[in-house]
């Protein structure tokens, strides 16, 4: 079969790493001999203040059409007033993540081999999780309002949301995730000391769907404790999973432990086929190193590797499965030879690395 791929390769970086992503897709499809077509779109920032269009409805029936999507980065200076109010990271990246609804967001956090971390003493065996970002949920869903705004007397609110539903899902998600790790380890992390409503709803559910999975072991962390103990001691996590805004900040400082930005993929997985997943570093556009050749595609090509991986399992195309695999062997066996060192800021260069993988295929 031929997997139909849909690239948004957006903004800053992105293209840079997009490109570097797709070359090794070219050089590893003849050894599995499955086959693939890509189509571009160039919903991004600078599309939309081109042509005033961020991704209507019409674009996402034609995205629907495809197997998976695999996305760089989108968004400008982060203080541009003409991208105010996130006109382009709600219309294009959430706009998707719900439209599809994408409910899981997947993203590794495990340091190579060969990878340098800020934690003193702490290797490899000891940053090995996964964690699962509730994805549809939470402050994200964007109710909330602002009135009298500009006056002394402006008022704003935003709602942290959960469904039981919502909620469910993404812990049976989870649940049979860490039931397939080798610890069977899985960790909650919340704030429902003082989330006591959502937090009610996140724990209980915990608890009542923990009895149907006597084989894993269960934790609970407050999102604080958490990010203190992945600092000090990240061995204790296996598997974490997490509402969308906890979620969002712990995996930037799960990049940072597991070697910078450049090195930590995702995958926003729509787990029931009902429409394309879609998989994207965790960074953004990094406007301040965009066009220099200096951002690590790293991120980017093991997103790839997952696209290949789940789409290919979901499709039941096991010739995309093991060109994903041999993809994420690739980068692993290419950060072995890097010393210790932290591959943001290893002076290598886009390029290099991209070509260092390829070589390694
Ligand atoms: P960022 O992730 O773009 O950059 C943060 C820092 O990490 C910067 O110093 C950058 O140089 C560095 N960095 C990021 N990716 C790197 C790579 N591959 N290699 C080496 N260094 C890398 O976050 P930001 O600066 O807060 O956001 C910039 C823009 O991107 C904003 O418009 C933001 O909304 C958007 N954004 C988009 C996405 C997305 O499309 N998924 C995700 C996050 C941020
Ligand atoms: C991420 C990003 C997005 C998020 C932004 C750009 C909307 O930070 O993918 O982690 O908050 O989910
Ligand atoms: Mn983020």
């Amino acid at each position: 079969m031929t997997l139909k791929l849909a690239v948004i390769a957006g903004d800053g970086i992105g293209p840079e790493v997009v490109d570097a992503a797709l070359a090794v897709l070219d050089a590893a499809k003849s050894k599995d001999g499955f086959a693939y077509d890509t189509t571009r779109f160039p919903f991004s920032a600078a599309h939309y203040l081109e042509t005033g269009h961020v991704l209507e409805d019409a674009d996402l029936d034609t995205l629907r059409n495809f197997d998976a999507i695999l996305l760089g980065a989108v968004g400008g200076q982060p203080n541009d007033p003409r991208l105010a109010g996130g006109v382009i990271e709600k219309g294009i990246l959430l706009k998707l993540r719900f439209c599809f609804d994408q409910y899981i967001n997947l993203r590794p956090v495990q340091l190579y081999p060969g990878i340098d971390t800020p934690l003193k003493n702490k290797g490899p065996e000891d940053i090995d999780f996964v964690v699962v970002r509730e994805n549809t949920e939470d402050l994200y869903v964007g109710m909330g309002g602002i009135a009298r705004e500009r006056t002394p007397h402006e008022v704003s609110e935003q709602t942290m949301l959960a469904t039981r539903f919502g909620v469910e899902r993404c812990l049976r998600y989870a649940f049979d995730l860490a039931r397939n790790r080798p610890r069977k380890h899985l960790t909650l992390v919340h704030k429902t000391n003082v989330l006591t409503y959502v937090g009610q709803t996140w724990h209980r559910a915990f608890t009542e769907i923990a009895e149907q999975y006597s084989d894993v072991q269960t934790a609970y962390h407050h999102v604080d404790a958490c990010c203190m103990y992945m600092v000090t001691q990240p061995e204790v996590y296996d598997t974490v999973v997490v509402p969308n805004m906890f979620g969002d900040i712990i995996t930037d400082l799960g990049a940072a432990i597991a070697g910078g930005m450049g090195i930590a993929s995702s995958g926003n997985l729509q787990p029931d086929g009902t429409a394309p997943s879609m998989f994207e570093p965790v960074h953004g556009s990094a406007p301040d190193i965009a066009g220099q050749n200096k951002a690590n595609p790293i991120a980017t090509i093991d997103s790839l590797g997952l696209l290949l991986r789940e789409t290919g399992r979901i499709k039941g195309d096991s010739a995309a499965v093991q060109c994903g695999q041999r993809i994420g062997d690739a980068v692993r066996k290419v950060t072995s030879n890097f010393e210790g060192k932290s591959l943001d800021r290893s002076g290598y260069g886009t390029d290099a690395v991209t070509k260092m993988v390829i070589d390694a295929l």
